[in-house]
């Protein structure tokens, strides 16, 4: 038995994560929403420097660590307000570098980042999430070469989450899919110790 950080488990595929991996680990479950589940929650706004300072001092070490929680907006570039562009930025990059900052000596094995395969691919109508997937990329090709922590990337294609609810043009059907129970069974074979690979595309 494990113990597992995982953020971004309202909903999707942390949630699903979540769900499955308290099966047989002990999940600690970071999220906005009560679970309603018997798990330790930290209800927490992934942006909120101060909170990850409170796990921190909550937790003493976790084995593995999903960095999962993540905003798209789907529309053309200039339809996107400002202040939607920050929260992408601020979100799925920033956070997730403070929280590694901030976090790391608590976690004796590895960090899982769920990426995208966005990461690695030019589109349209995501060019600021594509950004802060491909700079986050970019922070975990590095800190790979100096970090004691195992890290791996997966990067997914569409996922059939809320993730699209926020989508202002119709995605599905327009890109391929990704199974989410592909998402467990890689997650489920790093921690078996059975998938070495930094980077695996779903
Ligand atoms: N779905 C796809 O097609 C797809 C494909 C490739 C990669 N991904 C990646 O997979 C990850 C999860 O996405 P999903 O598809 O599961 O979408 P989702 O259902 O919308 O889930 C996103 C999760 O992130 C949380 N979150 C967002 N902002 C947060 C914040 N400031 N503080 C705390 N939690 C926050 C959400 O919580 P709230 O409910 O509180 O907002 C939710 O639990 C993302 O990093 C995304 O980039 C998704």
């Amino acid at each position: 038995m494990k113990k597992i950080l995982i953020t971004g488990t309202s909903s999707g595929i942390g949630n699903f994560l979540g769900k499955e991996l308290w099966k047989y680990h002990t999940v600690y479950w970071v999220s906005r929403k009560e679970s309603l589940l018997d798990i330790q929650e930290f209800l927490w706004d992934i942006n909120d420097e101060n909170f990850v300072h409170h796990i921190s001092e909550s937790i003493d070490t976790v084995d593995y660590v999903i960095l999962n929680a993540g905003v798209w907006y789907f529309d053309r570039f200039e339809n996107i307000s400002l202040d939607k562009h920050r929260e992408i930025i601020q979100t799925n990059l920033l956070s997730n570098i403070i929280f590694t900052h901030i976090f790391s000596k608590k976690i004796t094995g590895w960090i899982i980042f769920i990426w995208s395969i966005s990461s690695k691919k030019s589109g349209k109508f995501w060019a600021s999430y594509s950004a802060s997937k491909f700079w986050l990329r970019g922070f975990a090709m590095n800190l790979k070469n100096e970090s004691k922590l195992g890290i791996h990337i997966i990067n997914p294609k569409v996922v059939k989450t809320n993730f699209h609810h926020h989508s202002k043009i119709e995605i599905q059907g327009k890109f391929q899919e990704t199974p989410i129970g592909d998402i467990l069974n890689t997650v489920a074979d790093i921690i078996e110790g059975k998938e070495k690979r930094f980077e695996i595309d779903l």
